[in-house]
Order: C-alpha cells, then sequence, then structure tokens
C-alpha cells in the first residue's frame, strides 16, 4: 500500500524511478511523483492518475539528477489529486520525504507546528513529518538527527525515504510496520518498499527491521536504530528474475498468473512430499514440530484471499489431523482479546507477508505466549521473518492485485500440512498417505487440462458481463471456494457478489433470486454432492440462472443447470485448487468484457499495510 522508491548513485534518477514505480503500481495507484536534488534546489514533479502519467510529465520537464525519491500513492488522508500525491515538501522547500504508512498522530503534530507559524499545504498525515524534520533541522542543523528526532515523536507506521538540499549527497530511510528493502550496487544504492522494483538493477540487498534508520551515501550506508544505535544485516540475495514479474506476452498480469498455476501448485510442492512414506515434511516447521504434533488448537488468522485458504485449511485439517481449527480475520483477532494458550498454534497466511492486520494478529498471539507459524510467497517478507517458523508457498511474484496463483499455493502449502500432521498423530494411515500424496501430484495435469480450453468461459462470461448481482454457492470445502470465486467477482468487475454456503441459502439470499440471477454453484462429486443437486432445484424452481461447476460425466447437473463448466475429479479436500480456477477466469473474463482494469482495481492495492 503505496510504493516507495529512493536512488543514489551514477545514473540519471528519473528512469529509474519511474520504472521501479511502475513495477510496484499494484500497491497503490491513486497518484504518482519524484523529488530530486540538483543544484542546491529540491526539484518534484508529481500527479493525480497512474505512473504513466508521472513519466508523461517527466518527459515535458526533464529532471536531471543522480539522486531522489518517487511514489506511488493509495489514499489515506487526502483525496488523490495533485497537491496530496507525494513526494511532500517542508515549507522552506529543502526537504522532499515519500512515505508509505499512517502517522496517526498527525493532526496534534500539525496544530503545534502551525501554532509556530508553519504554513501547511496539503491534507495528507505525511506532511506533517516532513515540516515536523525541518523543525528538528532548524534546532539540530544536522539532517539524519533531525530525521530521528522526529520519528521519535511519530505514532503509527511508516516507511519513509527522505532527502535534503541541505546534505544533497545524502538518502534516509526509516521503516516500522512498512516494508522497505535497501539494494546494493557498485557504488549505487536503491531503497524500495519491494524488491521487484529494483531486481533489475541489483539483487543484493539486506531487509530493513522495524525501527531502523538507515543513512544512505554513493560511498557507503549505515544502520542504525532510532535509538542511534549502529545495526549490522546480512545481505540476502533475491533469488526470482526480472521474467517473473513481466507480463510474459499475457494482456495482465492476473491471466498470466492464473496460467501459472500448473507450475506454482507443482513448485510449492516440489521435494516435499515423501511418497514410499505417504507423507510430507516441511523443512521450515522442523523446529516446531513436536508443539505442532501435539497442539491442543490451532487458530488460523489472514484477510482477503488468505482467509479464504485459511477456512479450507480448517476443513482439511479437523477432518484428517482431528486439532481443532478456528479461523479468524486478522483486523477481528487483534482486537478481541483472545484466549491464547501456550500449546496453541496460531498459523498466519499471508501472500505479501506484509498485511499490517496479520502481522498485528500474529504479534498478538505472539506475547500470549502461542507458537506462531507463518504461510507467506513473499521471501523475507515482515511475517516470515517475525515467526516462529514457517513455509514458503513458492508462487513467485504475483503483481495482478487480485491473488489467484498464490490462493491455490497456499492450499497445497496446508494440504501438505494436513497430510504431515495428519500422518504424525495417526490419524491418516500410510496406504491413504500414499493415495493423498499420489493424488496431489496429478493436480497441475489436471490444473493444465482446465486451462487448455477456456472458451466456454468466454462465452459464459459474454452472457452474463452486464449482470449487477451474482450468487455463489458450495459446501463443505467448496463453500470456501464459493467465497473466493465472489471475491474474485466484485475485486475487479465490480459487480455485487456473495457467496453463501449452498444450505444456508434458504435463510436469506433464496430472497433475492429470480430470472435475472445468475447463482454459481461450486457443486464436484464429493460427500455432499447430493445435498447441493437438492440445492441446485431450490435454485432452478425459483427460475434462477444456474452456472454450475462440475466434474466431468455429471449428467444429473448437466440436466438441470443452465450451463456446467466441466473439470477433472480429485480427492473432495483437494477439489478447491481445481474448482477455483473456473471461477477466477469466469471474474477475468467478465472484468475484462466490462472494460474493467483487471490489474489495478479501483481502490484496492494488493499489500495492504495499514489497518
Ligand atoms: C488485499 C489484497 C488481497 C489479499 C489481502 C490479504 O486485500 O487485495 O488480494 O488477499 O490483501 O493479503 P495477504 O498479502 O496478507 O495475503
Amino acid at each position: 500500500m503505496c510504493g516507495i522508491l529512493g536512488y543514489i548513485g551514477f545514473q540519471e534518477v528519473a528512469p529509474i524511478v519511474v520504472t521501479g514505480l511502475k513495477r510496484m503500481e499494484y500497491r497503490g495507484y491513486d497518484s504518482a511523483g519524484l523529488a530530486t536534488l540538483n543544484d542546491g534546489r529540491v526539484d518534484i514533479l508529481k500527479r493525480a492518475g497512474k505512473v504513466a502519467d508521472l513519466e508523461n510529465l517527466v518527459e515535458l520537464h526533464p529532471l536531471s539528477s543522480t539522486i531522489g525519491i518517487g511514489h506511488t500513492r493509495w489514499a489515506t488522508h487526502g483525496v488523490p489529486n495533485d497537491t496530496n500525491a507525494h513526494p511532500h515538501v517542508d515549507h522552506t522547500g529543502s526537504i522532499a520525504l515519500v512515505h508509505n504508512g499512517i502517522i496517526e498522530n498527525h493532526a496534534a503534530i500539525r496544530q503545534r507546528l502551525q501554532r509556530d507559524g508553519v504554513a501547511f499545504h496539503t491534507d495528507t498525515d505525511t506532511e506533517a513529518l516532513v515540516q515536523l524534520i525541518s523543525a528538528f533541522y532548524d534546532i539540530t542543523h544536522d539532517f539524519e538527527q533531525a530525521v530521528r528526532l522526529a520519528l521519535n515523536e511519530i505514532d503509527g507506521t511508516f516507511g519513509i525515504v527522505v532527502i535534503s538540499k541541505h546534505e544533497p549527497d545524502k538518502l534516509i530511510a526509516a521503516r516500522r510496520g512498512s516494508p522497505l528493502v535497501l539494494g546494493i550496487n557498485d557504488g549505487e544504492y536503491f531503497i524500495a518498499s519491494d524488491a521487484s522494483a529494483i531486481v533489475g538493477h541489483t539483487r543484493q540487498v539486506i531487509f530493513l527491521e522495524d525501527d531502523d534508520v538507515a543513512t544512505v551515501t554513493r560511498e557507503g550506508y549505515e544502520v542504525k536504530t532510532l535509538g542511534d544505535e549502529v545495526v549490522e544485516h546480512e545481505i540476502e540475495e533475491i533469488t526470482y528474475d526480472i521474467e517473473q514479474i513481466e507480463k510474459g506476452g499475457y494482456e495482465h498480469f492476473m491471466l498470466k498468473e492464473i496460467h501459472e498455476q500448473a507450475q506454482t501448485i507443482m513448485d510449492s510442492m516440489r521435494g516435499r512430499l515423501i511418497m514410499d512414506k505417504g507423507t510430507a515434511k516441511l523443512g521450515g516447521l522442523r523446529e516446531v514440530l513436536p508443539v505442532l504434533n501435539n497442539a491442543r488448537r490451532i487458530i488460523i488468522t489472514a484477510c482477503g484471499t488468505s482467509w479464504h485458504a485459511g477456512l479450507v485449511g480448517e476443513y482439511m485439517l479437523e477432518h484428517y489431523a482431528r486439532i481443532p481449527v478456528e479461523v479468524e480475520y486478522a483486523s477481528e483477532f487483534r482486537y478481541r482479546d483472545p484466549i491464547i494458550n501456550e500449546d496453541d498454534v496460531v498459523i498466519a497466511i499471508s501472500q505479501s507477508g506484509e498485511t499490517a492486520d496479520t502481522l498485528a494478529a500474529l504479534r498478538e498471539a505472539k506475547l500470549r505466549g502461542a507458537t506462531v507459524i507463518g504461510i507467506c510467497n513473499v521471501v523475507g517478507s515482515t511475517i516470515a521473518r517475525e515467526t516462529h517458523a514457517g513455509v514458503y508457498i513458492h508462487a513467485g511474484p504475483e503483481i495482478g492485485v487480485a491473488s489467484t496463483k498464490a490462493f491455490t499455493a497456499q492450499l497445497v502449502a496446508l494440504s501438505l500440512l494436513t497430510l504431515m500432521l495428519g500422518r504424525n498423530r495417526g490419524f491418516i494411515s500410510i496406504e491413504e498417505g500414499r493415495e493423498f500424496a499420489r493424488e496431489l501430484m496429478t493436480i497441475p495435469s489436471k490444473v493444465e487440462q482446465i486451462l487448455e480450453d477456456t472458451a466456454p468461459i468466454q462465452t459464459l462470461a459474454e452472457r452474463y458481463y452486464e449482470t449487477s448481482n451474482a450468487l455463489y454457492l458450495g459446501r463443505g470445502y467448496n463453500f470456501p471456494s464459493a467465497l473466493e470465486g465472489a471475491l474474485k467477482l466484485k475485486e475487479i468487475s465490480y459487480i455485487h457478489a456473495e457467496g453463501y454456503p449452498a444450505a444456508e441459502m434458504k435463510h436469506g439470499p433464496i430472497a433475492l433470486i429470480d430470472e435475472n440471477m445468475p447463482v454459481v454453484f461450486i457443486a464436484p462429486q464429493d460427500r455432499i454432492h447430493e445435498k447441493v443437486i437438492s440445492n441446485i432445484q431450490e435454485v432452478k424452481a425459483r427460475k434462477g440462472q444456474v452456472i454450475a461447476i462440475v466434474n466431468h460425466e455429471d449428467d444429473v447437473i448437466d440436466g438441470m443447470a443452465d450451463h456446467v463448466i466441466c473439470i477433472p475429479r480429485t480427492l473432495d479436500f483437494l477439489s478447491p485448487m481445481l474448482t477455483s480456477i473456473p471461477l477466477q477466469l469466469l471474474a477475468y473474463y467478465i472484468a475484462v468484457r466490462r472494460g474493467c482494469d483487471v490489474d489495478q482495481p479501483r481502490n484496492l492495492a494488493k499489500s495492504v499495510t495499514v489497518e
């Protein structure tokens, strides 16, 4: 949520910032801006709209400099207009700052400075911080100290990069709660919210920690705490390639990521199945295995799509590992004074590993003595680093704001965990375990089969793209799939969609059904297939339009539904990995048909680093 980038080195900064911001546009895209230092001057270009609008502005007003900062915004305080766009400058025009996060005590700081005669120009919380740095600079005449003193007065979260014409060969960056990575190259340094913004320039990075302040010059960098103590961080290597963060011939990142799923599902289970023993091994959990095997309860906490994966996990873990599981929205969990015992295991699921509510929930659980495990995609992310142990899902960079391949890879991680715990706890026999492992290995080719022919889904999209509402129904493992299908549709097409457990429909949503209401049933031939058939009949009796996701050869539903989408059969607990694919495609093609910005839907951001 908001992407920030800083550069100091020997190359022209503007193209580096613009390209980097484009790679981080998934984090927010209300407005974008750039500040550089040149001839003792701070130059600023900023504009409401996308990074492409900033790029046009830069072409009209070229800025030549080798030091600068940039920002792509997801508005919190102040509407997204040119004025509220970052970078923000202090009232003397000497210090410029980009910020990701929220300054909670901005109003008090603003009032105090205004009383001292400082004029404010924007509605943002961020301006309070740059003006405060400026006030401290007037006293200390030391840029770094001024930043540190100001940050010590801040309540809230921040990832910042600051430049000052008083010390024109220096970038200062700091973080609390918002991610920042420092990229290191010969004679040049980069600071970014996400390594993907700089991977084209360097693979050597350090991940800054909360309350780190990094001072960077062309000669080197130093990281200190807010309390002014030097800290050393290991230099790490980014392992993915630039191709992985490009569209590779697809029209949208989302479509590319949907089509990558046969591969990403394979990648997330690679080396983790022990076929002869009918179990799984998850290296990242080795140290907490005794606690996990004996857990009295598992609490899964997450947001959005990751929360839906958690719900599938609940069904699997309870059924096969016989451990009571609760799934909690992280935003609720963190504030509701939860009862947590030392033999509870809390699993935080997060694609980005940076979601503020999920992070706060796991910190709360840790404080209360639970063992905390992460299931994350982004390597080195805050959640991955703050948990006691974890499983990476290895889905590769996910750029489309609506999560697709991360969801199915999360399901793989959860099914491996289920298999491992079910075997360790004696609830899955070796034969059953082998069958699960064999079936898991077939999932990538089944996903491939679904993706081979998307034409029927495109035809459906053509038929329904003008609807204003849609209902998604499923039961058992596919109740969460229904929630996820509805979420995908509303996120990217802005059609109102609700997911419900199919049987619960008669307690409310049935009132919505008429001949115009498309109802998507997720109805593979599982344990409760018969029950779902009854629910389909209830919808048909009220003239609803039924679209059913079914297994091949399901003649019963075929004869009943208005449209069927056929997918291969698999074990019940693995079925959401297959049923979610046509749901993703349906949302995608409907959104494209409606002319929506699929990769950057309005008002959303991929990485929600504010509460
Ligand atoms: C945002 C994204 C969703 C995502 C959710 C949780 O809302 O738009 O796609 O599911 O955050 O993100 P996480 O990175 O924690 O999985």
